[in-house]
């Protein structure tokens, strides 16, 4: 079945263009590198030996959205990943991820209806929850005012997409990430960062390849063990598997209802300093790492419970946090090799 994957040259796209191709699924990619580049579809080539089907234009146009999908009839299902979300940012430039995350979606949902596409993936997260009352946090737990713009789009969508399911033929599944990280096994696909990265992982690398001079830890006055922050981190590639588990629990008509929510994380949550820990001990690399003060909007501690993937979904994420940051290490040496190739 022929599968619209947006923001397929992503992080988390890239990766679940590879799975659904090794599945058997035919890909086409809409994206328009906003936060990618164009050379992770021959980087998906290497991989699987398919280069994906490919059109480079913004979701957020109307019109050649709409094109698109009177173009290409015989979609059976949409992976949509396209968004930007870099916290920080939103809240900076809130209009801009208001605009671009909202309409795009909206785009995507008026080409389904029109075209009869009924199978929906969404990319939400936990960002959702906020700072859970409870841990570990279950789908049904309550939604918390969203601490940023990012969020808020997340939180937004999530309505936008369940008030259409009441009045079309759509069926969807919402995706609520926690936190991926890690590369494809092989180093031809990874996270790639534009700039400072925001996020952990990213900046560990960086900082041991020596692209950074040290990694800033934001507090460690937390009530954890240690006094850093916790967070539940998936393997991407496991992360990337539970959208095909999900695309074709839609198309095998097994879905409970029209609207599903999933948690995708490991249901183990890991604190700044074990992940760290974790990384020198895979690397073999002294991190160069100091405290400073906790980072505005972070919260303090959050991890799944996984207990209705698991059962409903029939998914469960089996790599461990050294896999993790081994292969997030390994993508940063291929990377910084290519680098002083060019
Ligand atoms: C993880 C932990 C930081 C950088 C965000 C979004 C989420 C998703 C993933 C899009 C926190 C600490 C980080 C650094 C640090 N994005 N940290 N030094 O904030 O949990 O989640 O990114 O979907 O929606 O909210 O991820 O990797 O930024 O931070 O100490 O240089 O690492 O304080 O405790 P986060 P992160």
């Amino acid at each position: 079945m022929k599968i619209l994957v947006t923001g397929g040259t992503g992080y988390i796209g890239s990766h679940t263009v590879v799975e659904l191709q090794q599945k058997g699924h035919e890909v086409i990619i809409v994206d328009n590198f906003s936060n990618s580049e164009k050379s992770v579809l021959s980087s998906i080539e290497k991989i699987t030996g398919i280069l994906p089907q490919f059109e480079e234009f913004d979701l957020v146009d109307e019109t050649r959205t709409s094109d698109f999908f009177k173009r290409h009839n015989d979609i059976g299902g949409v992976i949509h990943f396209a968004a930007y979300k870099a916290v920080g940012e939103s809240v900076e430039k809130p209009l801009i991820y208001y605009r671009n995350n909202i309409n795009s979606l909206l785009n995507i949902l008026e080409g389904m209806k029109a075209n009869n596409i009924r199978n929906l993936v969404f990319s939400s997260s936990c960002t959702v929850y906020g700072q859970p009352d409870k841990l570990p946090v279950a789908e049904d737990s309550p939604i918390k005012p969203a601490l940023s713009p990012y969020g808020n789009t997340k939180q937004i969508a999530e309505e936008i997409i369940s008030d259409t399911l009441k009045t079309s033929d759509i069926r969807a599944i919402m995706l609520r990430y926690f936190n991926p990280i890690g590369a494809h096994e092989t180093a031809h696909i990874g996270e790639l960062p534009i700039g400072v990265p925001n996020n952990l992982i990213p900046f560990i690398t960086q900082t041991a390849i020596g692209k950074r001079e040290v990694l800033s830890v934001f507090g460690d006055d937390y009530n954890t063990p240690d006094g850093t922050a916790i967070r539940d981190y998936i393997h991407i590639v496991d992360l990337a598997k539970a959208h095909v588990v999900a695309l074709d629990r839609m198309i095998e008509n097994k879905s409970l209802s029209d609207g599903e929510i999933f948690n995708l994380g490991t249901g183990n949550g890991y604190s700044v300093l074990e992940v760290i820990k974790s990384f020198e001990k895979v690397s073999g690399e002294k991190l160069n790492y100091h405290i400073v003060k906790r980072r505005s909007g972070d919260i303090e501690k959050v991890w799944a419970d996984t207990k209705f993937a698991n059962m409903e979904l029939g998914w469960k994420a089996e790599k461990s946090l050294d896999e993790m940051t081994l292969s997030a290490w390994k993508w940063e040496k291929e990377l910084s090799a290519h680098d002083s190739n060019k």
